[in-house]
């Protein structure tokens, strides 16, 4: 089974998820908005080839999404996950992989939706905060949830040491989540 990423940032967990071991898919594709984006040379260093574009070179959102999804059809590519991909999906994509857009997402969702969850949730002097998988729908962060875990967060914690947390959950639940649902979608 053929799987894309879509990241633009660091890439942490597309990293996570290509050193996985026993991964049910194999992933074919990085796309990536960012053109400078640290998750592209991690893409390259594992030979996993990139699709990166600048959506200000389109005319619309409506025809990088075509051109992604001609791209990801013409390879056979049948799951999208993403992993810090900061563009709304839009319906050309959510038409073309129904049901089969996911995302991670570092709350409990539904709490702490959008920009900066971590924190979103160190402000607000959460006890407990954590992962969410989920599908992806027209909202942000707002499509049917597939798996959560807790995060507790520690007296004496920052924002940084709550973040290495969250993050080390993150590169745990996602490459499980993806292997369950590739074997039972
Ligand atoms: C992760 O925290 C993920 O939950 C969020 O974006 C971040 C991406 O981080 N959607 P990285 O680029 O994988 O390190």
């Amino acid at each position: 089974v053929k799987a894309a990423v879509f990241a633009s940032g660091t890439g942490s967990n597309f990293q996570a998820i290509i050193e996985a071991e026993s991964m049910a898919c194999e992933i074919a594709v990085l796309v990536c908005d960012q053109p400078g984006a640290t998750v592209i040379e991690k893409a390259e260093a594992y030979g996993v080839p990139v699709f990166s574009f600048r959506a200000k070179d389109f005319s619309s959102k409506e025809h990088y999404e075509q051109e992604i999804v001609s791209w990801l059809k013409k390879d056979g590519v049948e799951w999208i996950f993403l992993a810090g991909y900061m563009r709304i999906c839009g319906p050309t994509l959510l038409r073309a992989f129904k049901e089969r857009i996911v995302n991670i997402h570092p709350s409990l969702l539904p709490d702490f939706p959008g920009k900066d969850a971590i924190g979103q949730a160190f402000k607000a002097k959460a006890d407990i905060t954590g992962v969410t998988v989920h599908y992806i729908d027209e909202g942000i962060d707002t499509g049917p949830i597939i798996a959560q875990q807790e995060v507790p967060v520690m007296p004496g914690d920052s924002e940084e040491t709550l973040k290495k947390r969250i993050q080390a959950v993150e590169h745990q639940l996602y490459p499980a989540t993806i292997n369950e649902l590739i074997l039972t979608k």
